[in-house]
């Protein structure tokens, strides 16, 4: 057959099989990378994940400014010891509006993924005033400045589109309202309409004065309203009633059937034991 004989011809000639190899390798690789490139081909969507308020977003770059990250990561690892430390492993989603992610590589300090509501904003303010104020043994640096400087407000529709350009769904909207929702977030709904701010971002999120400081949106403000999101965008408790329902029956639940077990595992003892159970078991298996 014709296709045998031009076999013969290529294993004669080396340059050409060395360039018919390369162009075959390259077929490959395309199809394989090409449509990695489209985020989300390879992140699972989750229920929750929000894009960054302003005010968040602030502190975030704050955050990057003062290189927390050389001493803190975000990303806990599906193993035993972290997930007890830490809380549920951090799922791809969770980091996929980060522009850098916050992975980090190094833990002088402790992961910060699940931070967001661990402790009160009094407690964030004392810690980074002085952290040895309210941990005596701390090696981690004081921020005290944080609270005297105003967070820079005015470029954070910038900073939006700029996000939005790499694949943050943030809208039109969202944009011209940057600055004033920035200072509407950290001013809290004693004092202010959030009624703007909640349809923009969700009813969930927390608009409040962080930093004790009225009369101020400091980058304290920021840096704390920051913290406190972190890890708290995706309802675990639910998740975790899926995954047990799910191998229980070896199918997704229903939204109905969550919802049952959630309500029964709040009212009964007995439930919450049947499906830390379950996970108990999986984990074991594996
Ligand atoms: C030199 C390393 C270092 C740097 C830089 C650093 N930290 Fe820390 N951080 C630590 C250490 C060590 C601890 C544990 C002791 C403590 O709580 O103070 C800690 C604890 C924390 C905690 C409490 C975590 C918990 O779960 O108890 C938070 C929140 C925190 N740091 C935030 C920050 C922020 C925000 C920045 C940047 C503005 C930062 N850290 C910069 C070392 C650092």
């Amino acid at each position: 057959m014709n296709i045998f004989k031009n076999h013969t011809f290529l294993e004669k000639h080396s340059v050409v099989l060395l360039v018919a190899i390369i162009v075959t390798v390259l077929i490959g690789g395309i199809v394989e990378i090409v449509p990695l490139f489209r985020q989300e081909t390879v992140i699972e969507p989750v229920e929750g994940v929000r894009p960054y308020t302003p005010l968040e977003l602030a502190g975030y770059n704050i955050y990057l400014r003062e290189g927390c990250y050389n001493c803190h990561s975000q990303q806990i690892r599906p193993l035993r010891d972290e997930v007890e430390r830490y809380g549920h492993y951090s799922l791809a989603a969770e980091s996929m509006y980060d522009h850098p992610f916050q992975w980090g590589s190094k833990r002088t300090g402790p992961d910060l993924a699940r931070v967001g509501g661990k402790y009160s904003d009094e407690w964030h303010v004392a810690h980074l005033m002085n952290p040895r104020d309210v941990v005596p043994e701390s090696i981690m640096p004081s921020y005290r400045f944080l609270m005297e400087r105003g967070a820079k407000l005015h470029d954070l529709s910038a900073h939006l589109k700029a996000l939005r350009a790499v694949g943050v769904p943030y809208t039109d909207e969202m944009v011209a309202m940057a600055e004033k929702d920035a200072v509407i977030q950290a001013t809290g709904a004693y004092r202010a309409d959030t009624g703007g701010l909640e349809s923009r971002y969700g009813d969930d999120v927390k608009a409040r004065d962080f930093d004790g400081q009225p009369h101020l949106v400091s980058e304290m403000d920021a840096l704390v309203a920051y913290l406190q999101v972190l890890g708290t965008m995706v309802d675990f408790e639910s998740a975790e009633v899926h995954e047990a329902l799910a191998v229980h029956t070896g199918v997704a639940p229903s939204e109905a059937a969550v919802d049952e077990a959630v309500s029964e595992q709040m009212s009964t003892e007995d439930v919450t034991e049947d499906v830390t159970g379950n996970v108990t078991e999986t984990g074991a298996q594996e």
